[in-house]
């Protein structure tokens, strides 16, 4: 680590991840924790955000105490406390920005109240240093999934969004409907390796569309239908709908390559980003246009703290810290200028 490199820890809370890290300005992951809560939400399918947020509670104290050990360092090593201050469950996000807000104050410390969305969209310049700004970005998690084309730190222009549901949540939902469990996306991955891609026909919601946007709601329909059907077995069922959904991310991308200047990098980012399927299909455009593909390791993909605190340390510099009674925010757009859409998605 370079001896002028600043020091952010970061928190995040906003949904079923609880993690804390260390990072330094000049890319060191100095150390990190993260513990899902899977077991807990397991058996009712999908996140309980009341159970969310007592298992944050939890469990933060003693990773915060666990991260620290782990660096070697103390609160006053630290040049910044960088926490999700929003977009998720809103119990969730307060435990840890109240955190960050007492660890800021008890260490006289800048807070710096980070979107979670923005963790996602600067996380890959976390892990490629290489990358410049401006880029286009395809943000998919399990609550979003966006086009944005990311010009600076906190200069973000939404070029399409989901006007029903975000693709994570579509990966979820088809888990649950072939009785693969929660979490359903690398599940569904895992299962479609062994399925013909093309052996269900299923639609491609809004591909072609003068429109932007992203539907997924119609194809998680169509999943259940198949299912129904008894026609089909859940290896090419998952294999059909993965492939679908990467149709309709390419065209979408297309369409929005189609209409905005050219930048040099397309970069994808959030928990479906981890998927290998939709990471070839994205590589493969970004040749096609000439452009280079970034993708971060798969670690930095789904929710994470390095990636708050990365963003606290790009935040760092632009002096922006956050007043100690800052409210958190279950929606918080990463363009505020972008026209509301119906459905776009609450969580992150
Ligand atoms: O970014 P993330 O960890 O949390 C949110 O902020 O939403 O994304 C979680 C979402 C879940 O819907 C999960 O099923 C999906 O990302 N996901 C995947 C894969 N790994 C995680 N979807 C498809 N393929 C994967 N390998
Ligand atoms: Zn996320």
């Amino acid at each position: 680590m370079g001896s002028d490199a600043k020091i952010v820890l970061g928190i995040e809370s906003s949904c079923d991840e609880t993690a804390v890290a260390l990072v330094a300005s000049d890319r060191t992951i100095i150390a990190q924790h993260i513990a899902s809560q899977e077991k807990e939400h397991a058996p009712y399918g999908g996140v309980v955000p009341e159970i969310a947020a007592r298992a944050h509670a939890e469990r933060l104290a003693p990773m915060l105490e666990a991260v620290m050990d782990d660096a070697g360092m103390r609160l006053a090593d630290v040049d910044a406390i960088a926490a999700t201050a929003g977009p998720g469950l809103i119990g969730g996000v307060m435990v840890g920005l109240v955190s960050g807000k007492a660890l800021a104050m008890a260490a006289d410390k800048p807070l710096l109240a980070i979107n979670h969305l923005e963790g996602h969209a600067l996380s890959p310049r976390l892990a490629d240093e290489t990358l410049a700004f401006p880029y286009l970005l395809l943000l998919v998690s399990g609550g979003h999934c966006q086009i944005l084309k990311v010009e600076g730190v906190g200069e973000y222009r939404r070029l399409a969004t989901t006007i029903d549901d975000a693709l994570g949540e579509a990966f979820d939902k088809t888990a649950k409907i072939l009785g693969l469990g929660y979490p359903g996306g690398p599940a569904v991955e895992k299962l479609a390796r062994g399925g013909n891609p093309k052996a269900v026909p299923l639609p491609r919601p809004l591909k072609g569309s003068k429109e932007p946007h992203f539907s997924f709601a119609g194809l998680k329909s169509a999943v259940m239908r198949a299912a129904q059907s008894g026609e089909h077995s859940s290896a090419d069922i998952a294999a059909s709908f993965q492939q679908a959904a990467v149709d309709c991310l390419i065209d979408r991308l297309e369409h929005a390559l189609a209409r905005t200047d050219a930048v040099p990098a397309l970069v994808v980012a959030g928990g479906v980003a981890a998927n290998q399927t939709v990471r070839s299909a994205l590589e493969g455009l970004a040749a096609k246009h000439s452009m280079r593909f970034v993708a971060p390791p798969l670690a930095l993909c789904t929710d994470n703290a390095a990636m708050i605190a990365w963003a606290g340390c790009e935040r760092l510099p632009l002096g922006d810290s956050a007043p100690l009674d800052l409210k958190a925010r279950p929606r918080w757009p990463l363009d505020p200028e972008a026209e509301s859409v119906r459905g776009a998605g609450v969580k992150a």
